[in-house]
């Protein structure tokens, strides 16, 4: 049902682009100035080459973390980060255009979109947001938070937007090499078709882009019958979701109780003439949200949709699928032009094929291994610094977890040896899978989920961490990576919720805010909301169910 945007780009006469060596310098991030890119003719006789892709958080972490590692170590390193859109920010870089089903928009970003998670959490460490921003900010201020690092770290003269990467092979064996990677860069009128070859590969391109369609029995049936007079049904995922408006005289089922399916049912239930929500039977409701709860989908008729303990409804009009998405990586899939270079990547969501038994490195559309820490490729095609991820895990802080893997990644390219040999690394693998298992969790179900919540995800970064500090390669502190104040906001991202909506019922925001400058003193001002929110809900109880529901989890599970 899905036509990937990427294809139908991919099909293009490839004549029609310009076989060039990055002739065309300028670079385009919203700033006054320009800035000249690293090339081929600049660094020619670089120690070592690196691509990235992706400027989305994790792209940027990454950038950011080896240009500091370079400057402090003075390595002559060629960094180049690829980036297909017009600009850095990932899924918060909104699309200029609405969405046309079945391609696929640039971003899910919808026009209320705020985060869910205060955004002092969602920081690098170090930097934070612009002072007066608001703690649970709308998009329009994430977006900006990624201009200002890449502008204040000066990195955008590594960053080269408007280039796709195509395809990505290597040329070599398991421990010499080289990527060899085919960039369409599209600025417009200017087509070209860029071939460079990297040492090192490193993946930031995001797991909120293929989205994960459940396939109903009945739903095509469903969809042609509606009676005259109805509404026109229709079925779609989440990622086209822009518009509550648009639900104002329709009944409309949401699919999941991920972030985004909450998000959807909040803001359709006061328009919509009714809301139902398909949540598993483990799933709570979303507090605040006008909607009557039904079981998962099971199939369509004609005229209903027809749930699995038999129930059923004649009633909806819109089913919003607030499903998922799915981990793929379809440049490491895609041959190159050069047909002695193996693919990086096996994609293949029905493989019986397991950490020990795969040959190559292998995406189940839910997880990607065998990796070393979500980090590292423990193919045998290539040495495990040739191809890494950052951002892979999903219910996670995602730029302080960004920062963690990069600075593993960034040390581990200038020092190989920093990391264990791959038979070490595989085995720690299948011990963290077995361990899953006895906690009753499929590993390759869950993938990349840090299933215990914010307890693992901050376990897995003060780990790698300390990794790095245990090996010499960073000065041990003696303490956790993750300050105790991002732990505590992250627990009570609920009560902060509360706490600023009660602020901004009553106007005050910006009394809270004022002075708040440096990350001590935003880590201040949640600790003061929290005891000051926790104090209030003694004195007065909270309306609000004890919430269950992890802050960021989009794809619900369902
Ligand atoms: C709607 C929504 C709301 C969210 N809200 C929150 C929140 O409130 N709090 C929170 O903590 N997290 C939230 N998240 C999680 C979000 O995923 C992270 O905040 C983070 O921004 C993800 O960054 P990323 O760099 O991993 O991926 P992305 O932001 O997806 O960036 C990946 C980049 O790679 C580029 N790219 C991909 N393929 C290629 C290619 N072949 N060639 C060149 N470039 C390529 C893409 O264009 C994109 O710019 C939200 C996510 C979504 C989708
Ligand atoms: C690269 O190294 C060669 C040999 O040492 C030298 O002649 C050449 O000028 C160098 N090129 C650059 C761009 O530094
Ligand atoms: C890999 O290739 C290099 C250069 O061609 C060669 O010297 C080396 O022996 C090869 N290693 C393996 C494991 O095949
Ligand atoms: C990127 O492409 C867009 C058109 O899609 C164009 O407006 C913009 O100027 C381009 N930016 C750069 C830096 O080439
Ligand atoms: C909803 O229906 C009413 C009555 O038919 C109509 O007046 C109104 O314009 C409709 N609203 C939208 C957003 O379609
Ligand atoms: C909830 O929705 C129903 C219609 O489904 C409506 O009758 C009722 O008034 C709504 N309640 C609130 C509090 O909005
Ligand atoms: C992978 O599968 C093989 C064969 O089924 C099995 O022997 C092995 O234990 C599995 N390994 C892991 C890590 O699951």
């Amino acid at each position: 049902m899905v036509r990937f945007a990427q294809l139908v780009f991919s099909l293009l006469p490839l004549a029609s682009w310009r076989e060039s060596q990055e002739t065309d310098t300028r670079e385009g991030l919203r700033t006054t100035e320009s800035h000249f890119l690293a090339s081929d003719t600049v660094h020619t006789n670089a120690s070592k080459s690196v691509a990235i892709v992706g400027a989305g958080s994790a792209g940027i972490a990454i950038l950011k973390t080896l240009v500091d590692l370079r400057r402090q170590t003075n390595q002559d390193w060629d960094i180049i980060l690829y980036e297909q859109r017009r600009n850095v920010g990932g899924v918060w870089l909104p699309d200029p255009n609405e969405p046309q089903p079945p391609n696929l928009p640039e971003t899910p970003l919808y026009p209320r979109l705020r985060t869910n998670t205060p955004h002092p959490t969602m920081t690098y460490p170090g930097f934070t947001f612009r002072p007066g921003t608001p703690l649970f900010p709308s998009h329009e201020y994430v977006e900006q938070y990624h201009v200002d690092v890449v502008l204040q770290k000066d990195l955008s003269s590594y960053i080269h937007v408007n280039h796709t990467v195509h395809s990505a092979g290597w040329k070599g064996n398991g421990t010499v090499g080289k990527w060899e990677i085919e960039v369409h860069r599209d600025a417009g009128e200017a087509k070209s078709l860029v071939k460079r070859s990297f040492d090192h590969l490193i993946v930031a391109n995001g797991h909120n882009h293929y989205p994960r369609i459940p396939k109903f029995d009945g739903s095509d049936e469903w969809l042609s019958s509606a009676r005259l007079g109805e509404a026109k049904r229709e079925i779609f995922h989440s990622i086209f979701y822009r518009h509550p408006e648009l639900y104002a005289n329709r009944t409309v089922l949401v699919v999941g109780g991920g972030a985004s399916g909450r998000d959807a049912v909040l803001q359709v239930s006061p328009v919509a003439i009714k809301t139902y929500h398909s949540l598993k039977a483990d799933k709570e409701p979303t507090p605040g949200a006008n909607v009557t709860l039904v079981p998962r989908i099971s199939h369509f008729t004609s005229t209903s949709v027809v749930f699995v303990d038999g129930s059923s409804l004649d009633d909806v009009d819109s089913v919003i699928l607030a499903t998922g998405y799915e981990t793929l990586v379809p440049f490491l899939s895609r041959p190159t032009s050069d047909p002695t270079a193996s693919l990086g990547l096996l994609d293949s969501e029905n493989t019986k094929l397991n950490s020990t038994t795969a040959t190559t490195l292998v995406t189940n559309h839910r997880y990607i291994f065998p990796l070393w820490e979500h980090l590292f490729s423990l193919s045998p095609q290539y040495p495990p610094t040739a191809l890494s991820f950052v951002g892979l895990p999903v219910l996670i802080a995602n730029c302080p977890s960004d920062i963690a893997q990069s600075l593993v990644i960034a040390q581990a390219i200038a020092d190989p040896s920093t990391l264990p040999s791959r038979e070490r690394m595989l085995a720690d693998l299948v011990e963290q899978e077995d361990r899953l298992r006895d906690r009753g969790f499929d590993p390759y179900y869950v993938g990349h989920k840090m299933v215990g919540g914010d307890d693992d995800a901050q376990a897995y970064q003060n780990k790698i961490v300390k990794y790095l500090k245990d090996s010499g390669r960073l000065p041990d502190d003696g303490k956790d990576y993750v300050e105790p104040w991002r732990r505590v906001a992250r627990q009570e991202s609920f009560l902060l919720r509360r706490a600023w909506e009660r602020i901004e019922s009553s106007g005050d925001e910006e009394k809270w805010l004022e002075g708040v400058v440096t990350e001590d003193e935003w880590a201040d001002l949640i600790l003061r909301l929290v005891e000051w929110q926790k104090r209030w809900e003694e004195d007065h109880g909270n309306e609000e169910e004890t919430q269950v529901i992890e802050p960021w989890d989009a794809s619900g599970f369902y």
